[in-house]
């Protein structure tokens, strides 16, 4: 069986991201585990089973990260005793000491160094993950979804969003385990003098407490940096895609100024942002020094009585630079930790927005084996609100051509939709062979219908590619034919490399007609039982049309065909029409039929027929 163009459109892709797609070879294996499903939970909680997935290594991390800072806070210590040996006694052998300080010292660097190797395979595993995870969700979501959303938003919660969510969620457990050593450190304090030890923390619970109301201050403004970066990115995003038409209106200067808007917008943010920094980091960064300050005053004051050794401020010194790092890095991780909230409820408004058209449980393959298709009184409606179609009631034979007709925005295109399940009816049923399309797995219903959308897109990749894009293992002979049936091979074999020609992006540098013809192909090498034709000749020129035709009555004839057309010509080419107004059909018969019966259908053939001119 042809794996269809419409499942790669559906589940396909993103359930299997490690697939190698078009030669692509990748080692990654894709995310293990899903973010929590429960939305009463703590941010960092919902993603958590991600981070787990990847335990082995995030543990080795932690554990040799903590096995480096032991050693580290074992230094001081052994300098005090280095120092008090060397004054004291100094026939005892200095250079033992040293010796073991040299050792525990290699230990914390080469634990350390292996330590970061695994943090870091940590982080971009889980980075990975979580765009793994948005892209699959992104393709497994309804068109509805993408009717909705800004296209620079998505794009920006899967770069900058998810970095930020990484960071946090990988470092902010080695922050933690610095403030753990920070203890121990605390503890050798207390060991050489409980007094000083005391006097030196005093000022960390302020700090402490620096870090929290700086942490309600700081997390509004982060969200809106985040939000006002996204429109910057969905305004460039418009005008990239959108420069013909920016051009051809000649508006580039208000596109600029709509840009130069925005960027001012995430500046006035960011400017804010630094401006609360600026009040707050002095604090942050320096009260361990005031701990720093006491400790050289107190110390020296019990050094001069007599009640402390020399080494012992030394090793007090060390210590507290050693606890001014997580202290600082605290401060640091609470402002990471807005940032990353943010993002994280920014990811999660994807993650939980759930696809509204999904396979049934138990749905089945369809096997198309006539292909008579029926619309039981199909009502529908998008979700703006408007009724679009009320009580669609249609019959279509098995091999039968049908001409769907009525007035622009009449619904046309949006039957079409349905029988492919880009939306689900919001009444009614339609049925295939009189299986209802919402019981037949999504995968094997659009490799059954076939439809040539009334915007061909095409990718940037070869024309050879584009045709073969429902069947990357079509021959190339299997293509030609296909291009052939679609009166394209004589304007590709033209071009200078003929198949092999990539075409711009989105097919640009092709005309509207050839666009379309190259989109017809790529339907017909799928050779699906039923096809939707959505005003897919509407920029061909008539004769050319009429050698589309030509060719596809020879394809039509065994399989179930809707056309919907304008022209007179391509209306031909059914052997029944279909008019379609105000949500139903007000008239089925022959185009002579309607012709002397319904009024309606003269005039929407006027009016069409007159748009076109
Ligand atoms: N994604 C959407 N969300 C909300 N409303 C939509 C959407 N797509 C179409 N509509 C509305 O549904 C109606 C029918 O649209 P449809 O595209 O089916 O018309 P059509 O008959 O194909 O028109 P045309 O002949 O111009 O192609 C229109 O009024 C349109 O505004
Ligand atoms: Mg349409």
């Amino acid at each position: 069986m042809a794996t269809s163009l419409s499942a790669g459109t559906d589940r396909g892709e993103g359930q299997s991201p490690a697939n190698p797609l078009g030669g692509v070879h990748s080692s990654y294996q894709g995310p293990r585990a899903p973010i929590s499903r429960d939305r009463g939970l703590a941010w960092w909680r919902r993603i958590l089973p991600v981070i787990a997935s990847h335990r082995a290594t995030f543990l080795a991390a932690i554990g040799l990260s903590f096995l480096s800072l032991i050693f580290q806070t074992l230094i001081p210590n052994m300098l005090n005793g280095a120092i008090d040996h060397a004054l004291v006694k100094p026939s005892t052998a200095l250079h033992t000491d040293v010796v073991h300080i040299l050792i525990v010292g290699l230990l914390a660097g080469v634990t350390g160094v292996v330590s970061r190797q695994y943090v870091f395979a940590t982080a971009y595993n889980v980075e990975a993950d979580l765009r793994s995870l948005i892209y699959e969700h992104l393709t497994w979501l309804s068109f509805s979804f993408y009717d909705r959303v800004q296209s620079g938003q998505l794009i920006s919660r899967a770069n900058s969003d998810i970095r930020s969510v990484q960071m946090y969620a990988t470092f902010a457990p080695l922050i933690l385990v610095q403030c753990c050593i920070g203890v121990i450190a605390f503890g050798f304090m207390l060991s050489i003098s409980p007094l000083l030890a005391v006097i030196a923390m005093t000022v960390m619970p302020i700090l402490y407490f620096v870090g929290i109301r700086m942490r309600r201050v700081m997390f509004p403004i982060s969200w809106i940096t985040q939000a006002r970066l996204a429109d910057v990115a969905t305004i460039v995003d418009e005008n990239v895609n959108g420069v013909r038409v920016v051009k051809s209106f000649a508006q580039e200067e208000a596109e600029v100024n709509r840009l130069a808007d925005a960027a001012e917008r995430v500046a006035w943010a960011y400017i804010k942002d630094a401006q609360i920094r600026g009040v707050w980091s002095p604090w942050v960064q320096n009260l361990p020094q005031l701990g720093l300050a006491l400790v050289l005053f107190f110390g020296g004051w019990m050094v001069i009585d007599g009640k402390l050794g020399i080494g012992a401020i030394l090793a007090f010194n060390a210590y507290l630079l050693m606890l001014q790092a997580p202290f600082m890095m605290l401060g640091q991780l609470v402002m990471m930790g807005q940032r990353a909230k943010a993002s994280a409820e920014r990811i999660f408004e994807i993650l939980d927005e759930s696809p509204e058209v999904v396979e049934r449980p138990g749905a089945y393959d369809l096997e198309v084996a006539h292909g008579t298709l029926d619309f039981n009184h199909v009502r529908f409606e998008y979700a703006t609100g408007a009724d679009i179609l009320t009580d669609f009631d249609a019959h279509i034979e098995a091999g039968e051509t049908v001409a769907i007709v009525g007035r622009t925005g009449s619904g046309k295109s949006t039957v079409a939709r349905l029988v492919t399940r880009f939306y689900d009816v919001t009444g009614g049923s339609i049925t295939i062979d009189g299986h209802d399309v919402r019981d037949v797995t999504l995968g094997s219903l659009r490799a059954n219908v076939g439809v040539v959308l009334d915007e061909p897109f095409l990718f940037s990749i070869s024309i050879r590619d584009n045709i073969a894009y429902g069947r990357p293992d079509a021959s190339l002979d299997e293509v030609e034919a296909a291009a052939r049936a679609a009166n394209a091979h004589e304007f590709i074999e033209r071009l200078r490399e003929g198949y092999d020609t990539v075409v711009g992006e989105r097919g640009y540098t092709l005309s509207g007609g050839q666009r379309q013809r190259i989109a017809i192909a790529r339907t017909l090498l799928v050779n699906p039982p039923i096809l939707i034709l959505d005003d897919a000749t509407s920029s061909i020129d008539v004769h050319v049309e009429a050698g589309i035709y030509e060719s596809l009555r020879r394809l039509l004839k065994s399989r179930t065909t809707i056309v919907i057309a304008h022209r007179i010509s391509t209306i031909a080419l059914a052997s029944r029409v279909i008019l379609l107004d105000e949500g139903r059909v007000v008239a089925s018969g022959t185009h002579a039929q309607l012709l002397a019966t319904t009024p309606l259908y003269a005039q929407v053939l006027a009016q069409t027929s007159a748009e076109e001119e």
